[in-house]
């Protein structure tokens, strides 16, 4: 057993568990005992692999961004899960869950989202399966990513806007947690991000580490070695990072995790959550995360709505304490340019979180014969808005 992955009682070293008011203590006691038995059962590994195929359209492409890679002298490439059906790699997870949840016998699906991609993916397999669906969205992030919102409207679902705290993912995430405590019975919870009490995070890697394991085969196919020399991502609560961690953590693999910075660390704009966080419990489980000195929750700000969140998953948490994961930050500024120059160089408009991944390969040097892997977590669509502003086009 990798210690960098979940023990049997819950932890990644001192971080993870399940806190948790005792409302919800037999819907999470449910989920810890039935996950690993569903997830194994044949009929179900059946069902959720002919979705990612035929659905989902998977495997997703490993392309060999040669442009970018001729400007930063290294061979780069790009996991491209922003052509999964939905535009981002949100859809592994939510598949997974309500499959699980079918299982599970849950009539009812809440959800939170910030970028809006979560609620996508979780209004698509609820219209998919014929179940209700809830999601909770910060008033800041329904606008700034409209299009999504009026994506799971189409798709039958309730927009429900989180306004308390700094209106974002943080907030939505209170709000699904608190409908979750009064809705015990009939409802599951389609947690987005690697976060969550336990067993959320490892569940959700395990949905997400498609993106790896598909990525080792085709390395091999592509370079004769089924290993990078760095694997990328981006992290917002960490779950496409997760994935593309997931089977290499015991590998000889750098593994770089690129936080928002928002204006910049010492800004008090930002999401920079290992650079400015210490240990605490956020959302059910202990991590680091952004506070004050007496514990209250620091409102982040990231110009990304999907990394404007201030904790990390628990396995992050560990990965960056154990020194394991490298962990960085890009700033509103080099993500949004990045964004602009995956654009121009191969004609590919990234998430603005992914841009944040991106951003970090322009202070990285190479000797040259290194190959990258960046995990492409998401596609533009629903930044245009934010992209035309931020250069005036
Ligand atoms: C395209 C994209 N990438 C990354 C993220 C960040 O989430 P995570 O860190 O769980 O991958 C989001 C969240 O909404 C997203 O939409």
């Amino acid at each position: 057993m990798s210690k960098y992955q979940v023990d049997n009682r819950g932890y990644y070293g001192p971080f993870g568990g399940a806190y948790i008011p005792e409302m919800l203590f037999p819907n999470v006691e449910q989920l810890e005992q039935q996950y690993l038995e569903i997830m194994n059962d044949p009929s179900f590994r059946a069902e959720f692999d002919q979705l990612l195929k035929d659905y989902v359209g998977r495997p997703s492409p490993l392309y060999h961004a040669k442009r970018l890679s001729e400007r930063y002298g290294a061979t780069i490439f790009l996991k491209r899960e922003d052509l999964n059906h939905t535009g981002a790699h949100k859809i592994n997870n939510t598949i997974g869950q309500i499959l699980l949840a079918e299982r599970l016998g849950k009539k009812r699906i809440i959800a939170e989202t910030g970028a809006g991609q979560h609620g996508v993916a979780t209004a698509t397999v609820c219209a998919l399966k014929g179940l209700e669906c809830v999601v909770y969205m910060g008033e800041v992030d329904i606008e700034r990513q409209a299009p999504n919102v009026a994506r799971m409207k189409m798709m039958g679902a309730t927009v429900v806007p989180a306004t308390s705290g700094s209106k974002t993912l943080k907030d939505a995430t209170n709000e699904a947690l608190r409908d979750w405590i009064n809705n015990p019975l009939d409802t599951h919870y389609i947690i987005g991000s690697v976060v969550g009490p336990h067993p959320y995070p490892d569940m959700v890697a395990r949905f997400q580490s498609i993106i790896s394991a598909e990525t080792k085969i085709q390395l091999l196919e592509k370079t004769g070695k089924e290993t990078p020399d760095i694997a990328m991502a981006c992290v917002g609560g960490g779950s496409n990072a997760a994935g593309m961690f997931y089977n290499f953590v015991d590998d000889d693999v750098r593994l770089i995790a690129v936080e928002a910075a928002g204006h910049g660390v010492d800004s008090g704009e930002t999401a920079a959550t290992t650079v400015l966080g210490k240990e605490g419990v956020l959302h059910g489980s202990r991590s680091i995360l952004m506070q004050t000195e007496d514990g209250q929750v620091v409102e982040p700000y990231s110009i990304s709505a999907g990394l404007d969140y201030p904790g990390i998953g628990p396995q992050h948490a560990w990965l960056f304490k154990s020194g394991r994961g490298e962990y960085v930050s890009a700033t509103d500024d080099e993500a949004m340019q990045a964004g602009l120059r995956l654009t121009q160089l191969e004609g590919i408009i990234p998430a603005i979180e992914s841009s944040h991944a991106l951003a970090h390969l322009e202070k990285m040097t190479f000797k040259g014969d290194e190959v990258v892997v960046v995990c492409l977590s998401g596609r533009g669509d629903k930044d245009l808005d934010n992209y035309m502003k931020y250069f005036n086009l």
